[in-house]
């Protein structure tokens, strides 16, 4: 789980998650050989269902309002087009069960996809979005409250489609 946040401000926010994210992909470099696969399949719905939020958020308020901001129409469009291959790997990964052929390379390879894409947003993106005037706080806010909304509704999606998408397990 994510531990409380004091800071309210937007950069943080979203660093912060990035720091989540990337423990949870080690955590599974560490376990995905020995690791029953109930764990894997735990720790996997996990690092995607953080993932997903933190990107729909991100659509949903940063990304637009940075693009206004700085003025770098391209970093922002390749930033979604990032989402949009990471979404497709999720689904295909999600339909999966550990066991299965390839499981632990499309994991990984999500893993190294996910950290490129946040390579970029802290060192290119975030730095632009320093400058720019935005009201950090209030973003800040705004997407914490975005990120808890989501959280409920993915939470209530999986209660109620508990096992959907993917093949019955053996
Ligand atoms: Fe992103
Ligand atoms: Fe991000």
């Amino acid at each position: 789980m994510t531990a409380k946040k004091e800071s309210n401000d937007a950069l943080e926010l979203l660093i912060d998650d990035n720091r989540n994210v990337r423990k949870l992909f080690k955590e599974y470099e560490k376990i995905h050989e020995k690791a029953a696969a109930e764990d894997k399949l735990e720790l996997v719905e996990q690092i995607c269902t953080e993932f997903l939020i933190h990107a729909d958020v991100e659509e949903q308020l940063f990304y637009p309002a940075v693009r206004d901001a700085i003025k770098d129409e391209e970093l922002i469009d390749e930033a979604e087009v990032e989402h949009q291959t990471a979404r497709d790997l999720i689904k295909q990964i999600q339909a999966m069960m550990p066991d299965d052929e390839l499981y632990d390379a499309k994991v990984r390879v999500l893993g190294e996809y996910v950290e490129h894409h946040v390579e970029e947003e802290e060192k290119e993106m975030f730095p632009k979005v320093k400058k720019a005037k935005l009201d950090l706080d209030a973003m800040g806010q705004e997407m914490m409250q975005a990120k808890e909304t989501a959280r409920t509704g993915f939470l209530s999606a999986k209660s109620k489609g508990k096992g959907s998408g993917r093949r019955a397990s053996r």
